[in-house]
């Protein structure tokens, strides 16, 4: 990730980050958690270390913003900071009971990582306006798209500037490469109080996704579990052979995916790049249990992986039309 580096120095406090020029002269200002005007470009958002939660920051207004959570730990932790709402942008299926359980409700409001765009922006705001709060706003790892998400509902709400947005996707970790996300961020206009009592939009506590979001959220998920398998390296070969079952059901993922329809002009180049995925995993699955070649798996292995990246920045990552 390009801004690992910086990661550590900058989540260490409400840091000042330099407005970019220009970009917010003549602004009244943000208004943090208690009504105090900020300077323009500093980032408010406060990092938590919280069990069962990664990446959690309180950006203020009542807004909490983070990764998944895990496990009853992750609600309950959740529970403890006093979060009624939690909204998810991600793709996976929210997990209803145990946020129930602890006395919290969803709203799953999917996005991708070509950008926030205007329609999820309208639902994020009148839930963010309606509902309970405080909020919990989450993605996978509450690194890219649960971040933007949050800072578009600053900026249309809580009057935050396009600089201190981008000052906070900074302290995010947002990669600069998911431009549409730091485009939409940035440029959520404000929506006045009577204007999202206008919106007619169900906010459902799950919402259906696309067959291949579906597909890529449990190839992301069985590839989580191949690398906690595999440690640094694949192991001897009683290890090898549940790794080597992983990498058949990531192999069947894909496989399947590349059956799906495929729309637009994209289709059957994606459709090429998700069978190489499918036949890379079980050449992998091979190599680990039949054949028993550990080097040349773990050069598969690394084309495997070098490939999720290639096709995201082809398929999936580029903004779309605003
Ligand atoms: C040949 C192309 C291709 C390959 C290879 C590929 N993906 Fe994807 N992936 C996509 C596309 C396209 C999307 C966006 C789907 C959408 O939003 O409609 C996506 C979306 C995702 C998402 C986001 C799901 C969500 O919550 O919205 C994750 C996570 C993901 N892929 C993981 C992976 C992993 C891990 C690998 C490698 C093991 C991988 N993908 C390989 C094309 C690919």
């Amino acid at each position: 990730m390009l801004l690992h580096g910086l990661r550590g120095l900058v989540l260490t406090a409400a840091l000042l980050i330099p407005a970019a020029s220009g970009a917010s002269e003549g602004n009244p200002g943000p208004v943090a958690g208690h009504g105090a005007p900020v300077e323009p470009g500093t980032n408010t958002a406060r990092r938590l270390e919280i069990p069962g939660l990664e990446n959690v920051h309180d950006l203020g207004h009542g807004l909490l913003c983070g990764g998944q959570p895990r496990g009853g730990s992750g609600f309950d932790s959740l529970a403890a900071q006093g979060v009624r709402t939690v909204v998810s942008v991600d793709g996976m299926e929210p997990d209803l009971e145990r946020a129930r359980r602890h006395g919290m409700r969803y709203v799953h409001v999917p996005i991708g990582y070509d950008g926030v765009g205007t329609n999820a922006l309208r639902r994020l705001a009148k839930a963010v306006s309606t509902l309970p709060g405080p909020f919990y706003i989450h993605c996978h790892q509450g690194r890219h798209r649960g971040p933007a998400a949050a800072a578009a509902v600053a900026r249309t709400l809580h009057r935050w500037t396009a600089a201190q947005a981008s000052a906070w996707l900074t302290v995010a970790g947002t990669d600069p490469r998911y431009v549409g996300l730091h485009r939409d961020a940035t440029n959520a206009p404000p929506i006045p109080p009577d204007e999202i009592a206008l919106i007619a939009d169900p906010l459902p506590e799950t919402t259906p996704v696309e067959p291949l979001v579906r597909a890529m959220v449990a190839v992301d998920h069985e590839l989580e579990a191949l690398r906690s398998q595999r440690g640094d390296a694949f192991g001897p070969a009683s290890e090898a052979v549940a790794a080597a079952a992983m990498a058949t059901r990531l192999s069947e993922l894909f496989r399947e995916s590349a059956r799906l329809d495929g729309s637009g002009p994209a289709g059957g180049e994606l459709r090429s790049g998700l069978t190489e995925a499918a036949d890379q995993a079980s050449h992998l699955a091979d190599q680990l249990a039949g054949v028993r070649d550990p080097a040349a798996a773990e050069n598969t292995f690394r084309k495997f992986t070098e490939g999720c990246a290639r096709c995201h920045r082809r398929h999936r990552d580029p903004p779309a039309n605003p």
